[in-house]
C-alpha cells in the first residue's frame, strides 16, 4: 500500500521530549505521524513470512519527505538467511533511491495475536539504522497506536560503530 507523503503542509511532525540516554532534549514524532507509521507497520506485519519462528514482525520506515516503505521479516529454511521487518523496509527505500529518513515503527508478535510486547530492533538492525540514520532518528515500538515507546537512535546505540571511524 503506498501512504503518500503524510505530512501536513507545514512540515511540522516533530515535538521536544527528554532523551534518556544523555538528558538532553530530543525530537519526537506528532501524534498524527507516529499513527500513521504504527499503522503501516501493524498493516506490513500481516504480510511478514515466518513460517519457522511464527513470530511476525512489521515495520514502517519514515523517510525525510514524508513516504513510508513498510517492510515484514522473510524467514528462510537456512535460518541464517532470515531478514528482519526494519531491515526488509530499509533495504526497499534504499535500493529506490532513498537514504534520508526520519523514523521507523516496529510492531511484532506470535502469528495471528496482537503484539503482546514491545518488539525492540535486534543489534543488526540497529547498526543498519545507524548506516543512514541522524542523531535523531526515531525508533517507535508499538503494541497499537495508543500504547507504544519512543526513542532516538542513540537511545538504542550508544557508542556505535560508523563509517567515519574507517574514512
Ligand atoms: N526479527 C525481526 O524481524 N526484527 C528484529 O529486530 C528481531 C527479530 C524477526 C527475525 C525472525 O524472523 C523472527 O523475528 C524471530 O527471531
Amino acid at each position: 500500500m503506498c501512504f503518500g507523503c503524510i505530512f501536513s503542509e507545514k512540515q511540522e511532525v516533530s515535538d521536544k521530549a527528554m532523551n534518556k540516554y544523555d538528558g538532553t532534549e530530543k525530537m519526537v514524532l506528532e501524534r498524527h505521524v507516529s499513527d500513521a507509521l504504527i499503522q503501516a507497520a501493524l498493516e506490513a506485519r500481516t504480510m511478514a513470512y515466518a513460517p519457522y519462528s511464527h513470530y511476525t514482525v512489521g515495520a514502517a520506515l519514515l523517510t525525510a519527505e514524508g513516504v513510508i516503505y513498510q517492510g515484514g521479516n522473510i524467514e528462510n529454511a537456512s535460518y541464517g538467511a532470515t531478514n528482519c521487518a526494519e531491515r526488509t523496509a530499509i533495504f526497499k527505500a534504499v535500493s529506490e533511491g532513498c537514504r534520508q529518513f526520519r523514523a521507523i515503527a516496529i510492531t511484532g508478535g506470535m502469528d495471528g495475536e496482537a503484539p503482546l510486547d514491545y518488539a525492540y530492533p535486534c543489534g543488526i538492525c540497529r547498526q543498519v539504522m545507524g548506516e543512514f540514520a541522524g542523531r535523531d532518528f526515531i525508533v517507535i515500538v508499538a503494541k497499537n497506536t495508543a500504547d507504544f515507546q519512543e526513542y532516538c537512535l542513540e537511545e538504542l546505540l550508544p557508542y556505535g560503530f560508523g563509517g567515519e571511524s574507517i574514512k
